[in-house]
């Protein structure tokens, strides 16, 4: 483990880790929207930024990128550090004036107002549900597409995303809840995607469980039988 420093506390950080991730689990609260456990740093929404002194010299830098190192000092609360996040919120806020997490957290930095051209999006482009699709559930059914202030989340031609395996992982990591599911009768959407998907009945129970289409992908990558997938998880276990 690797011994370093926070707002003057000792923690300790594994080899591979990040200093979001040491500070989160030292219950040393940093503001962010875009960090994730379960897929890589992005660096998307620049809430987390800390000030970092190493050998002398202090430099600003996102926390969840910047790597845990030997005797580093982080200074979480500066007032570096706190006009930079105002800033950060501020643009968000500006770009999602509508969504309540956003103007929460705004509030909670202490930004009253918007000093920038507000737009009417809803999506803050962390990236989080690409990351997901492509580094935990490998369907690459979404990405960025354009770039400047027309940069959106969109699926591959804008249409139908037809990798998409309707597992709803993007829906449950989305930290400003806009991409949203709806299961009806037999068949389960998802909404921002536009990715309808016919489910599977349990032959024991008659339940439906899961997406046809995310049930043979998973059937052929893992080379399992033909009837593997005949039954619903409960009714198997
Ligand atoms: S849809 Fe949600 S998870 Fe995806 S980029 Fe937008 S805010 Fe992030
Ligand atoms: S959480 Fe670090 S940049 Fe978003």
């Amino acid at each position: 483990m690797i011994p370093f420093t926070i707002d003057g506390q000792s923690v300790e950080g594994k080899e591979d880790g990040n200093v979001l991730e040491v500070a989160l689990d030292a219950g040393i609260e940093i503001p962010n929207l875009c960090y994730h456990e379960s897929v890589k740093p992005y660096g998307a929404c620049r809430l987390c930024l800390v000030e970092v002194v190493r050998n002398g010299r202090s430099r600003m830098t996102t926390s969840c990128t910047y790597p845990v190192q030997k005797g580093i000092e982080v200074l979480t609360r500066s007032e570096k550090v706190l006009r930079a996040r105002r800033m950060m919120i501020e643009l968000i806020l500006a770009m999602c004036p509508g969504d309540t997490l956003i103007q929460t957290m705004a509030e909670e930095m202490g930004v009253t107002e918007v000093r920038f051209k507000k737009e009417e999006k809803d999506c803050i482009l962390c990236g989080l549900c690409a990351r997901v699709c492509d580094e935990v559930v490998g369907a690459h059914a979404i990405q960025f597409a354009s770039r400047g202030d027309r940069r959106e989340m969109v699926p591959p031609f804008a249409g139908e995303a037809m990798n998409c395996i309707a597992c709803g992982a993007c829906v449950v990591v989305c930290p400003v809840n806009v991409i949203g599911m709806k299961e009806q009768g037999d068949e389960r959407t998802i909404l921002r995607w536009n990715r309808t998907l016919k489910l599977k009945k349990c032959k024991v129970c008659g339940n439906t469980f899961a997406p046809w289409f995310q049930l043979e992908k998973f059937r052929e990558q893992a080379k399992l039988p033909k009837d593997f997938y005949d039954t619903c998880y409960t009714c198997r276990s």
